[in-house]
């Protein structure tokens, strides 16, 4: 063991920079402009597993982009950990803002800022350079291990489900180990054990044929912008509570001990908003911010659009506006399901005089895990070894959907180890990876691997 992590200390730079080559690749997972781009670096990742070891390599193609699989058994008797990661990025947009080009790696006072420095490509090879470092330095991992790195989860893994599901034999595991959620704060190990689910919608609402002059018929027809603003009003109320009939119906309330749990973590309200520069916070009334970010659904207008946003004026009636409409949920609350009770609240408030086209466009079911399964624990001694410093237990405020699909078709549990910050910028401009903690997360999986290997009676 100290060998190996010698091993990873002596290799940073190299690490860092071949990590540099895999971020200048634009895998933008959402422009079909980038299909290539997204083949490229399948390629590159498989070319990366066959260099650092695996027994077995293959490259599956899908009707969206490319699924990584790699494997290496050479472990009999010992558990099989299934790696999940992602290779696909989140758009770029609005590039004015990067202080360097997001497909350029530049790293500046110990960050490295690109396009998926974090999320996830940054994450994916520190689990990649934590195996290498075992089988170069004792020829061997102590578990089996199995990799799959999609390269659809920020446009919501829709063809993963399928693919997991027809190579059930291929992944069978004994639990799955996933780097691509956020710490609660700098140097605090976080373990997640709950993630929340998504369905997302886009709203399509259209008056006439044609954008109309508003003062020759302004008063005789509605208007498509006034119509969608009140249709989005009425899907929540001043005090934050979503309106839609049954929307709460099965959502877990969180219960008294994690309420507790959750009130002892390191969280000052006041620093948050002045980190994110909000003059102070919204949310459903009766639950703390935490609470209200990990363990209660939400929905969010993502964007709109309608008529007429030019420089100067324009007298017009649009003939229809946009908005993408997306909600957070919690267990046990089920997408396809919410998705129905909105298309049912969306019949009822829509005003007879326009037409409205609903469409679910992605999402993934929520996720919640017992903390005290063997598992979680090996990867919260393996956290405590890499950082010297005692972990915690957090649920996230985000979504990974293939979570929820492991445990319903592989029966296995996941234990998060990501090593975002609140700051990593993550889906924004200047995304940026700690290059510290990129090497405390590369020893403590390495860790992991080892204390998972007693973890699992077999
Ligand atoms: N790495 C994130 C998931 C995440 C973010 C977990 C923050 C916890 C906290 C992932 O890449 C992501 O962005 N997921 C999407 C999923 C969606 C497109 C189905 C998300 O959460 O919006
Ligand atoms: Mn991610
Ligand atoms: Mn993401």
């Amino acid at each position: 063991m100290e060998e190996t992590l010698t091993y990873i200390s002596k290799n940073q730079n190299r690490y860092i920079n071949e990590l540099k080559q895999f971020l200048s690749i634009p895998s933008i997972s959402n422009d079909p402009k980038n299909q290539a781009d997204m083949r490229n670096c399948a390629n590159f990742l498989r070319d990366q597993l066959n260099d650092i070891g695996f027994q077995q390599t293959k490259i599956f193609p899908t009707n969206g982009h490319p699924i990584v699989f790699g494997e290496w058994l050479g472990a009999p008797g010992k558990p099989t950990l299934l790696f999940y990661g992602h290779y696909d990025v989140q758009p770029v947009e609005p590039l004015e803002l990067w202080k360097s080009k997001p497909f350029e790696p530049t790293i500046h006072q110990g960050e490295i800022y690109a396009r998926g420095s974090v999320d996830d490509k940054g994450q994916v090879w520190m689990n990649l350079k934590a195996i290498e470092a075992y089988l170069k330095t004792q020829g061997s991992l102590p578990i089996n291990i199995k990799v799959l790195i999609e390269g659809e989860e920020e446009v919501g893994s829709s063809n993963l489900e399928n693919f997991i599901y027809s190579h059930k034999e291929m992944l069978k595991s004994d639990a799955a180990l996933i780097s691509d959620t956020p710490m609660l704060k700098h140097g605090l190990p976080s373990i997640g054990y709950a993630l929340r689910g998504l369905a997302y919608f886009q709203l399509d609402v259209t008056g006439s044929h044609d954008d109309l002059h508003s003062g020759s018929f302004g008063g005789a027809v509605i208007n498509p912008n006034f119509a969608l603003a009140q249709i989005i009003l009425s899907l929540k109320d001043a005090k934050g509570r979503i309106l839609i009939p049954g929307f709460y119906d099965d959502v877990v309330p969180l219960t008294t001990q994690e309420k507790i749990e959750m009130s002892k973590l390191p969280f000052n309200e006041e620093k948050f908003c002045k980190d994110f520069g909000v003059p102070t916070l919204f949310g459903e009334q009766g639950y703390k911010t935490l609470e209200r970010i990990w363990a209660r659904p939400t929905l969010e207008v993502n964007g709109m659009s309608g008529g007429f946003i030019g420089e100067g004026s324009k007298t017009v009636i649009p003939a229809c506006a946009m908005a993408k409409i997306s909600m957070r949920l919690v267990p046990n609350q089920d997408p396809k399901h919410v998705a129905k009770l909105f298309e049912n609240y969306l019949q009822k408030i829509t005003p007879p005089s326009v037409k409205l086209k609903m469409k679910y466009l992605n999402g993934g079911k929520p996720w919640v895990t017992p903390i005290h399964h063997p598992t979680i624990q090996a990867a919260f001694r393996a956290f405590k070894k890499g950082y010297g410093t005692t972990p915690v237990f957090i649920r996230e405020g985000g979504s990974i959907p293939v979570v929820a699909i492991l445990a319903e078709i592989l029966d296995i549990p996941t234990a998060l180890m990501g090593i975002g910050l609140p700051d990593s910028n993550t889906h924004a401009p200047n995304e940026k990876l700690n290059l510290a903690n990129f090497k405390h997360g590369t020893i403590s999986i390495a860790h992991f691997f080892d204390e998972f290997s007693t973890s699992i009676p077999n």
